[in-house]
């Protein structure tokens, strides 16, 4: 099987079938998503009246065409899991559910910490499946590296799993370049999430790396949390081009690099929209670039000068 993410530009169209310019990747070069997706992380699930909001934002996020999801264990210790199974649950076929594992819940002190110990990767992955409803995790990530646990023991555990036909593919979270080669020595890796936005490209290196190998980087903090429109520069593009300033910080992600797949998370529907019309924000060359230049540690000079940084 091949390992590698294609990217798809020929656009999709969503359930109200308007244009969308910001096309598909295939994750592992065979799991078809359109390219911005939802982070669940901030749909409360209580009390009733915000769970039931939090169910029609993720219901709506469908309807609009959103086919890839981002959800974790550590979202409320499975809660989160449930939460998108109450609401979408049977899935549609072109529904991509991925979910993370790797923090535990200390039951004394109910402090969370990393955990990539193989039984607690395991147990974690077996609850999963039993919160979101499913035999397969078509995606499953690593959501820190445990520097406590040898990586070829918790990359192993995560093989086996997918031996097991428990997990489809394999993605990791918060790596950088030297871990993600590391990684992939032991196994194949089809996605990585690491924080990234318009304003804080530290990862750039990481989202090149994934680029060249076809792995989807899934941005975390893609908005960052709204606040984008209080740089000048965004905010006077978006006046430009009629659109608001989260969305052009997402549409700068979309046209950044094919390989980025933006999880904007809101418990809000009108963000909700306001956020997947970002597809359709097409951004001449001109204002790319003047975006281009707003990265304050100017990373994209930086790697053009020394590609290993
Ligand atoms: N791998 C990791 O370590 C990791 C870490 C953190 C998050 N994640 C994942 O990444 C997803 C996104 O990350 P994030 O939640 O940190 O950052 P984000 O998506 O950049 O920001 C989310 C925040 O922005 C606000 N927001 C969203 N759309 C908005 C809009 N159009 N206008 C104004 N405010 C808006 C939301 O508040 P409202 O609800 O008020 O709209 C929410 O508080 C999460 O849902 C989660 O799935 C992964």
């Amino acid at each position: 099987m091949s390992t590698s993410g294609t990217y798809d530009a020929s656009g999709t169209s969503d359930a109200s079938n308007t244009s969308d310019t910001s096309g598909t990747f295939r994750i592992a070069g065979d799991l078809t998503v359109n390219r911005l997706g939802f982070g669940a992380m901030h749909l409360p699930t209580e009390p009733a009246a915000d769970r039931a909001n939090a169910v029609a934002v993720a219901r709506r996020a469908v309807e609009l065409g959103v086919t890839l999801i981002d959800t974790a264990h550590l979202y409320g210790g499975g809660a989160n899991e449930e939460l998108l199974a109450e609401a979408l649950h049977p899935y549609p076929d072109d529904l991509l559910i991925t979910t993370k594992v790797g923090f535990t819940r200390s039951p004394s002190s109910g402090e969370w910490r990393n955990d990539g110990r193989p039984d607690s990767l395991r147990t974690q992955v077996d609850e999963a499946l039993r919160r979101l409803r499913v035999e397969r995790l078509e995606l499953l990530q690593l959501h820190r590296l445990d520097p406590e646990v040898p990586l070829p023991k918790q990359l192993g555990a995560l093989r086996e799993l997918r031996s097991a036909g428990k997990v489809g593919r394999i993605g990791l979270s918060e790596v950088t370049v030297a871990e993600l080669a590391d990684a992939r020595e032991i196994v194949d890796i089809a996605s990585v999430q690491n924080r990234y936005n318009l304003l804080d490209r530290e990862h750039e290196p990481v989202l090149r790396a994934c680029e060249a190998a076809g792995i989807a980087f899934l941005p975390w903090r893609t908005v960052a949390w709204g606040s984008t429109g209080e740089q000048e520069t965004i905010a006077a593009i978006a006046r430009e081009l009629d659109a608001t300033p989260t969305q052009i910080s997402l549409a700068w992600l979309l046209h950044h690099s094919p390989a980025i797949l933006p999880i904007p998370g809101t418990a809000r529907l009108p963000h909700l929209e306001e956020n997947v019309a970002a597809r359709r924000v097409e951004l001449p060359p001109a204002h790319k670039k003047r975006l281009d230049r707003l990265d304050p540690l100017n990373h994209l000079d930086r790697l053009a000068e020394n590609p290993e940084s």
